[in-house]
C-alpha cells in the first residue's frame, strides 16, 4: 500500500517526514548492534507505553536472539506539550534485579519522563541499565541521561505515526509525520 503524503489526525495536518522503508531499514540495523551487544545476555526489553508498542514489537524481532519483553505505562503528554508532571500508570511488574534491561522509547523530548524513572529502575538492583529511543529531539532536552542507541535525531516538531500520536490518533500511521 502506497502510503500518504499528508494525513489529517483531528483538526491538524501531518506531512510525511520518515518513510516506512527508511523505518524498516533503521530498525532493523538498530537490532542487530544490541544483538552484537546483548549476545548470550538474555535482555529485557522494557517497552515504555503506550507509545513504543511498536517500535518495541519491531525491535525485538529485529534483535532475533534470546530476550524478553515487558512493558511499564508511564504519562507526561496531553495534546501537543508535555505536561511536566510523569504519571505512572502502569508500574514495573517484572523481576529486574541482575537483569540487562534495554529500556525502548519511542521519543525523548524533554527527557523528563526517563529522567525521572531512572532512579526508580536503578533501585531495583538491574545489572545493567540502557536505553534505545526510536526519535530524539535534541534541542528539546531538558533532563540529561546517556541514551546509548537513537534511531533518529529530529527537528523540535510535534510528530506523530509509528505508536506516536496526537490525542490518541495516529499511532497506526506506517510512517513518522511532521505537523504542518
Ligand atoms: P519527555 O518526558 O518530554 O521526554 O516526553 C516523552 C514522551 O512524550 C514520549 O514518550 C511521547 O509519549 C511524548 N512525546 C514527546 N514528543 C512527542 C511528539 O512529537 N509527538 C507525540 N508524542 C510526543
Ligand atoms: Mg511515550
Amino acid at each position: 500500500m502506497q502510503e500518504p503524503q499528508t494525513v489529517k489526525a483531528h483538526d491538524l495536518s501531518f506531512e510525511l517526514m520518515i518513510s516506512e522503508k527508511e523505518i524498516q531499514a533503521k530498525v532493523e540495523a538498530m537490532g542487530e548492534i544490541l544483538q552484537k551487544k546483548y549476545k548470550g545476555k538474555n535482555p529485557l526489553f522494557l517497552g515504555v507505553l503506550n507509545g513504543s508498542f511498536v517500535f518495541t514489537a519491531d525491535l525485538v524481532r529485529a534483535f532475533g536472539g534470546t530476550c524478553e519483553v515487558s512493558f511499564i505505562k508511564l504519562s507526561s503528554y496531553s495534546g501537543l506539550e508535555s505536561t511536566g508532571e510523569v504519571a505512572t500508570v502502569i508500574g514495573l511488574t517484572t523481576d529486574v534485579e541482575d537483569r540487562h534491561v534495554i529500556v525502548v522509547e519511542d521519543i525523548i523530548d524533554t527527557g523528563k519522563t526517563m529522567h525521572d524513572f531512572l532512579p526508580t529502575l536503578k533501585n531495583m538492583n538491574p545489572a545493567s541499565v540502557a536505553f534505545a529511543t526510536f526519535l530524539l529531539k535534541p534541542d528539546a532536552v531538558k533532563y540529561k541521561f546517556p541514551i546509548e542507541y537513537i534511531g533518529y535525531e529530529i527537528p523540535n516538531k510535534f510528530v506523530i505515526g509509528y505508536g506516536l500520536d496526537y490525542n490518541e490518533r495516529g499511532r497506526n500511521l506506517r510512517g513518522i509525520y511532521q505537523l504542518k
